[in-house]
């Protein structure tokens, strides 16, 4: 069912260094930051041959990132995201399982323009795991 990974997510304190970590000493490709008020963060793409890394910086203290940033005070890898090819599809055969949806259960526009959907990470080994259709 899940596809190509689409990005790894790595929460961050300080978005300008750790965009330059990854532009300088890394020698990524890196976008603009980008806004995103209704997700809490701000996000920088990395973008990578084969995938892309997201580096998320809090927009204030009530969004999510900022409470996973307190258990994790050095940032860390916030969730993975798998692409799969119908999202309702993959919502409802997990669901079947016993699997839980975070939110609504009802896809929300992530933070490349398509339906996406969050699993809970204590059904998938620990990882909170991002769904988005490809
Ligand atoms: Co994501």
């Amino acid at each position: 069912m899940i596809g190509r990974l689409n990005h790894v997510a790595i929460a961050v304190k300080d978005l300008t260094a750790s965009t330059a970590l990854y532009r300088d000493t890394l020698g990524a490709r890196v976008s603009q930051p980008l806004p995103q008020p209704e997700h809490g963060v701000t996000v920088v793409f990395v973008e990578l041959p084969n995938t892309k890394i997201e580096l998320l910086e809090p927009t204030g203290p009530d969004s999510p990132v900022a409470r996973f940033l307190e258990r994790n005070p050095d940032g860390g890898i916030h969730h993975i995201c798998y692409e799969v090819d119908d999202i309702l599809a993959a919502r409802d055969r997990l669901k079947a399982t016993g699997a839980r949806v975070l939110g609504s259960g009802e896809p929300r526009i992530g933070a490349h323009g398509k339906p996406v959907l969050f699993l809970h990470p204590k059904d998938f080994c620990g990882t909170l795991v991002e769904l988005e259709q490809a």
